[in-house]
């Protein structure tokens, strides 16, 4: 039997077995899920070892493990693929309004709910069992080796020294991975570029403690609506970022990327329909495509001020917090970003209040090349996989490590997404369309098979 054929005949088994691993609660931000954490990584550990993987370690980090295995019997002769993924997820509380428990998988009408389903476990999972199949119908035609990580959701804080500190040991010839989506499950599409992203928190100070508002109100600058002031002035009317110097590294598309864009097999029907939103907002000249994509933004991810319990309480509050991010596109430097959101918002800042810009994080962005031979292995498997040919897009999410396996480790990095749009990644009711992730499977031996050539 072919891999391929393994691989149908054992597809109810594959996706019992994801389940098992979406069971395990992997919450990376969460302190107390550290155990669990622990368990996801040792429960593909163990996986891994099982279908014949040579060599399986849980290498520590300054924070939570990474799971390393490689299978290198293809021989020298043969390439490398990297494999990269990872096994944390976002937090899940019922009360968001899941319809079932996050951390109990169910099937119904074609799809798996449960948290980590499509991000990124069903993902990362289709490798394995990719490989699997691989290893169990004879000799796989490529060497592997996969690095499955724990704090994704949280950034990557490690990963980066920890590519920097094995760089022998990750030696490959492409890297691949599977942690994005497609907008339509019968129209393929690949995935050449990722945001970045800065993460900083705007606090605004005024007086020294929560104050009665009818006593100072009126004398003191509230400094909830100070950073009220100061947010509005982050963007113009036309929809683009006030911040000097924001786009002043930004490459303009071309013509021909533009083209190549426009054949997403989605619209603003379907906009309306995954967003809820009354009308589309945002820069007038770039296409919604584009605006997510190709175009830097700034976003208010949350405010903090004052009283917002039940009831009420005249409060005047002595300060307020802003959590702002701004996804990049390449060629920005996040640190830069950073430095003019600093010095703009001081500028803008009234001295009736006081303003601090902190910054929590930075990622770069990533751009690959769709004129490399890995990226013709990829376009063969997907229309081995789909029976027809792959568009390109653009993506708005961020995957900081692959500037990393880009540039550390010189790797042409293929995003193989086999997610959907409307998976509803990060979100309540999160699902895995059950046919991606068997697709999926497929066309990652699919993908194997054209790199070595076959
Ligand atoms: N898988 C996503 C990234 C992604 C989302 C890629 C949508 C393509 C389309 C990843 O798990 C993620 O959520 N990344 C975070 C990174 C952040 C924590 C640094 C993100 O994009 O917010
Ligand atoms: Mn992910
Ligand atoms: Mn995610």
């Amino acid at each position: 039997m072919n891999a391929h054929d393994h691989a149908r005949s054992q597809a109810s088994a594959y996706l019992e077995q994801l389940k098992d691993l979406i069971r395990i609660p992997s919450i990376s931000t969460d302190p107390e899920r550290k155990g669990d954490i622990r368990r996801a990584a040792e429960w593909l550990a163990d996986d891994l070892r099982c279908i014949g993987f040579e060599r399986v370690e849980i290498k520590p980090t300054a924070g939570h493990p990474v799971v390393y295995a490689e299978w290198l019997g293809a021989g020298e002769g043969a390439p490398t693929v990297l494999v990269y993924g990872h096994y944390d997820v976002q937090p899940a509380e019922i009360e968001a309004g899941w319809d079932s428990d996050p951390f109990e998988p169910v099937e119904r009408d074609g799809f798996l709910y449960a948290r980590g389903a499509s991000d990124d476990k069903g993902q990362v999972f289709a490798h394995v069992k990719a490989a699997e199949s691989l290893l169990a119908a004879g000799r796989p035609p490529v060497n592997l080796k996969l690095v499955i990580e724990g704090e994704e959701e949280i950034g990557s804080p490690h990963l980066s020294a920890f590519v920097g500190e094995n760089q022998d040991l990750l030696k490959a010839d492409v890297c691949v991975i599977s942690d994005s989506g497609m907008p339509k499950i019968n129209e393929p599409a690949i995935v050449y570029a990722l945001r970045g992203l800065v993460y900083v928190e705007l606090e605004v100070f005024g007086p020294a403690r929560d104050l009665h508002s009818g006593q100072y109100g009126g004398t003191v600058h509230n400094p909830a609506q100070a950073l009220a002031e100061i947010i509005a002035q982050l963007h113009k009317p036309d929809g683009s970022v006030a911040v000097p110097g924001f786009y002043d590294d930004v490459l303009p598309l071309s013509d021909e990327e533009r083209a190549e864009l426009a054949k997403k097999p989605w619209d603003e029907a379907d906009w309306r329909r995954t967003t809820g939103a009354p009308m589309p907002w945002g820069e007038a000249s770039y296409a919604l495509h584009e605006r997510v994509g190709a175009r830097p933004t700034l976003e208010i991810n949350g405010l903090v001020s004052g009283f917002y319990g039940p009831g009420q309480k005249t409060v005047l509050p002595a300060k307020a917090l802003a959590k702002i991010s701004c996804r990049l596109v390449a060629n920005q430097n996040p640190t830069r970003i950073y430095e003019l959101i600093r010095d703009y918002v001081a500028r803008i800042t009234p001295p009736t209040v006081r303003s601090e810009v902190r910054l929590l994080q930075t990622g770069e962005a990533a751009y690959v090349d769709r004129h490399t031979e890995a990226m013709q292995a990829a376009i063969r498997a997907y229309e081995q996989g789909w029976g027809s040919k792959p568009v390109f897009m653009r993506e708005g999410g961020s995957i900081p490590i692959v500037a990393d396996f880009q540039h550390k480790l010189n790797l042409p990095v293929i995003l193989m997404g086999f997610g959907l749009n409307d998976d509803g990644a990060h979100g309540p009711n999160e699902r895995f369309n059950i046919e991606m992730f068997h697709r999926g499977v497929q066309t990652a031996i699919y993908f194997y098979e054209a790199i070595a050539g076959r």
